[in-house]
Parts: C-alpha cells; sequence; structure tokens
C-alpha cells in the first residue's frame, strides 16, 4: 500500500490508540500458563499481538474473543502446552519469538519457533546462549530463527544471568524458563529495560547500586485473572512529536500506558521545549495509566544517550522527526541495539529524513540530527517493511511542505492497525 500525507495546517480532537504491544503477549503468554480461564479486556487486533495468539493456539490454548470484545484464554498450566503440530510461526513478532523460547525451551517436547524474513535475519543468540547455560536444547541457523528446540526431560538448571544487553525480550526469556527450572533463577540488569514481566509475574525485584535483581522460582504459579491492557505510550508517541510539530495543534491521548520504564520520551521531549500536560494519573492492575494533552511548540536540540535509552527505544524513530524539525543540533548515542529490530532503524531514519531535505548522521550507535526548524520538504520515503519507520514518516508527512508518498505503509498494522485513518481524522488541511 502507499500512503499519500498532505502537509497538515493543524491537528485536533481526541486520538485513538491500539493497545500496549509488550502488555498484550505477556498478558496472552501468561494467561497461556495459568490455571483456569483468564480474561484480556482491550486485547488489540495489531498483527504481532495476533501472532502470540496463533502462537498459543498452535500449543493447544484455546484463545477466543467474546460478544463483549473481552479476549478469553483458557490456559492449562505450566504443563498444559501440547506439542506443536507444526512450526510455531511468530509472523514478525520479535517479543513473540523471544518470550515463547524461554516458554518451549523447558517442555517435555520438541519444537520449532520461525517468523518472517525480517524476524529471521534478527540476532538469536542472545536468547540461546543463557537458555543452553541453563541446560536447554537449542540450535539456531546461523545465529538466526527457525529457533530448533529439544525436549528436555527433567527440568532445566537455574543461572544467574547478567544480562550483556538492555533487553526485555532477553530478560523476560530467562524468566519464563526459569519456571521450569529446578530452583531459583536469577536475572541481574545493569541497566533497567520495561519491566512488564516481572510486574505482571509478580516477582521480587531488588536493587543494588543501579543493578536491578529478579528472582523467579520453580513452579511460580500463575493464577488465571483478568487483565485490562492500556494505552500503547509506543503508539501515542508518533501523536505527541505530531501534536508538537504542527502548528495550531491540540490533541488527547486516553488511558495511555504510563509505566515509567516506557516513558522517557515525555522526559526528552519536555527538555526539547513541548508543551505536554499528563493528568488523572491512576493505576489499573499493574500498571499506571493517564491521559496526555499535547500542543503545539517549537522545539530546539537535544542530547540523548546511556541509560535513558532503553526506556525509549521504540520511540527513537518519532524521536529523529522531532529532531530534524527542531532548531539546533541533536544527537542520540548508546542506540546501537536500532541496528537489529524490524530493519536497521538508523539506516532508515537517516535515508528517509536526508531523501526529505534534513540533515542527518549516522553514527554507528546513533543519529547526529542539524535541526533547521519545520523545513522539510515532501518526496517519496520507505518504510523498509517497519511498522514504527513508517508511521515516524507519516508524522514528517504530516509537516513536509508538499505530499509525502510513503510506499509499504500497510506495516503499521503490526503494532498500529488504524494508524493511517487516525492521522486522517485529526488533521486539517491547508486550503
Ligand atoms: C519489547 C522489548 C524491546 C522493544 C520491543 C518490545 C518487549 O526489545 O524494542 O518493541 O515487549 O519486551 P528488546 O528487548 O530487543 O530491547
Amino acid at each position: 500500500m502507499i500512503q499519500t500525507i498532505q502537509q497538515a495546517a493543524s491537528l485536533r480532537g481526541t486520538v485513538t490508540l491500539p493497545a500496549d504491544k509488550s502488555i498484550s503477549h505477556r498478558s496472552a503468554l501468561l494467561s497461556a500458563l495459568g490455571n483456569g480461564t483468564s480474561r484480556i479486556f482491550n486485547y488489540p487486533t495489531s498483527a504481532d499481538p495476533q501472532s502470540t495468539l496463533d502462537c498459543i493456539r498452535t500449543l493447544g490454548i484455546t484463545a477466543e474473543r467474546d460478544d463483549e470484545g473481552v479476549m478469553n484464554v483458557t490456559g492449562k498450566g505450566l504443563r498444559g502446552l501440547r506439542p506443536p503440530p507444526e512450526p510455531v510461526d511468530c509472523g514478525n513478532s520479535g517479543t513473540t519469538m523471544r518470550l515463547l523460547s524461554g516458554i518451549l525451551a523447558g517442555q517435555r517436547f520438541g519444537s520449532v519457533l520461525t517468523g518472517d524474513e525480517s524476524l529471521r535475519q534478527r540476532p538469536m543468540e542472545r536468547v540461546a546462549d543463557p537458555l543452553s547455560a541453563m541446560g536447554a536444547r537449542v540450535s539456531l541457523q546461523d545465529g538466526h530463527a527457525p529457533i530448533r528446540i529439544r525436549a528436555v526431560q527433567s527440568g532445566l538448571n537455574p543461572i544467574e544471568y547478567r544480562l550483556p544487553v538492555a533487553s526485555a525480550q532477553v530478560k523476560s526469556c530467562v524468566l519464563l524458563a526459569g519456571l521450569y527450572a529446578k530452583g531459583k533463577t536469577v536475572v541481574l540488569e545493569p541497566t533497567p529495560s520495561r519491566d512488564h514481566t516481572e510486574r505482571m509475574l509478580g516477582l521480587n525485584v531488588e536493587e543494588l547500586g543501579g543493578e536491578r535483581r529478579l528472582v523467579v522460582d520453580e513452579g511460580h504459579t500463575i493464577p488465571s485473572t483478568t487483565w485490562t491492557v492500556p494505552g500503547d505510550f509506543s503508539g501515542a508517541a508518533f501523536f505527541l512529536v505530531a501534536g508538537s510539530l504542527v502548528p495550531d495543534s491540540e490533541l488527547r491521548l486516553e488511558d495511555v500506558g504510563l509505566n515509567p520504564s516506557r516513558t522517557a520520551l515525555l522526559e526528552v521531549l519536555d527538555g526539547m521545549g513541548a508543551n505536554i500536560t499528563v493528568e488523572n494519573e491512576r493505576v489499573q492492575g499493574r500498571e499506571p495509566v493517564g491521559d496526555i494533552t499535547v500542543r503545539s511548540a517549537a522545539l530546539s536540540g537535544v542530547d540523548v544517550g546511556g541509560r535513558l535509552i532503553p526506556n525509549l527505544i521504540d520511540e527513537i524513530p518519532v524521536l529523529a522527526v522531532a529532531a530534524a524539525c527542531a532548531e539546533g543540533r541533536t544527537e542520540i548515542r548508546d542506540a546501537h541495539e536500532l541496528r537489529v529490530k524490524e530493519t536497521d532503524r538508523l539506516h532508515a531514519m537517516a535515508e528517509n529524513l536526508n531523501a526529505l531535505g534534513a540533515e542527518v548522521k549516522e553514527r554507528e550507535d546513533g543519529l547526529i540530527i542539524e535541526g533547521n526548524g519545520p523545513n522539510l520538504l515532501s518526496t517519496t520515503v520507505r518504510s523498509f517493511d517497519d511498522h514504527r519507520i513508517a508511521m515516524a514518516m507519516g508524522v514528517a508527512g504530516l509537516v513536509a511542505h508538499g505530499a509525502t508518498t510513503i510506499n509499504d505503509a500497510e506495516c503499521a498494522k503490526v503494532s498500529f492497525p488504524g494508524f493511517w485513518d487516525e492521522l486522517a481524522r485529526v488533521a486539517s488541511f491547508q486550503e
């Protein structure tokens, strides 16, 4: 699908957000391991969370939406999955593959995890290494999926694992494998990443000198429960930047997940001069949520790096758009992980923003962006089949003079199925 975006005169209204992708995956997987039927309110139709449902169904779990739109997942306990009759297909979803590999590594049956072309190019040693250290029998193809897992009859060995990369997916993989280990599995996290898994499992977390220590016990039981998935902060990010850059704008985003391990973009945009207010902060289940209002503002450049990066890793593509339309230089450091996402996001953003007339240089671990105010010039750009690149370029298109064309834009549905309609609904265009 080719999407054309006109320069907008203003953005106004209340944006409907999809439910949070990270929390959705976890709610489905934990429900599949629970005893009995869990009800998940606000489970999204986005492609990645649907991949997780497809996977648990391949493993013999029933997951059905009822007449009220609630997703009912009937778990059969930690040992209730059935051997998959075919490879378990994770589609485009790295979170599905890495979390599920932890669960399947502990099973008394073998399995194969596979995915689409992009997912089969992403690094999987990061999960195979700790799982092998636990005694799992995992093999890869040149470091990539398909991941072949052979049965272990006697349970995994507990390990103490210090994460070599700040990755919530790797952390969660080891914690989930720890459910099948004989004793206490410990994960040490030098740089904190999103903490949904430990919250949702109700794990004990200690902080020692800036490092987090998470412990999961053998057979930690997961009761059937009710989950309510909040609005996706990572989806909100596109509108926070768009509402800041497009003149005469005021957008409201309601029931947005505000877990502090996800919201570093708010801090960075504040430092750039954005006009964003957060209200009605409350706790829903185990996650903080609130309502956000963004109004237009002139932005200035900023330096971003270090411990903040994992807490805005998915927001960096759209932050790059904000930086290109700000005044002054922005430097983004310590973000090498962006090179191994659905595409190489540093390269994709540099190529696309330069095509729109911005001045962007790639660093090995980030970007240097010479902001020149909202002066992008429209042209044709590529999504690289990456949902966050497509949506970030949609935001750039609202600001660029003229009409911007985005190729292969349908991939937005991976995390935000209604994105293009929502953008058009809140935008007014110049006569
Ligand atoms: C996610 C963790 C992050 C993030 C991804 C979702 C998760 O990946 O980029 O979109 O839900 O655990 P990494 O663990 O690779 O940093």
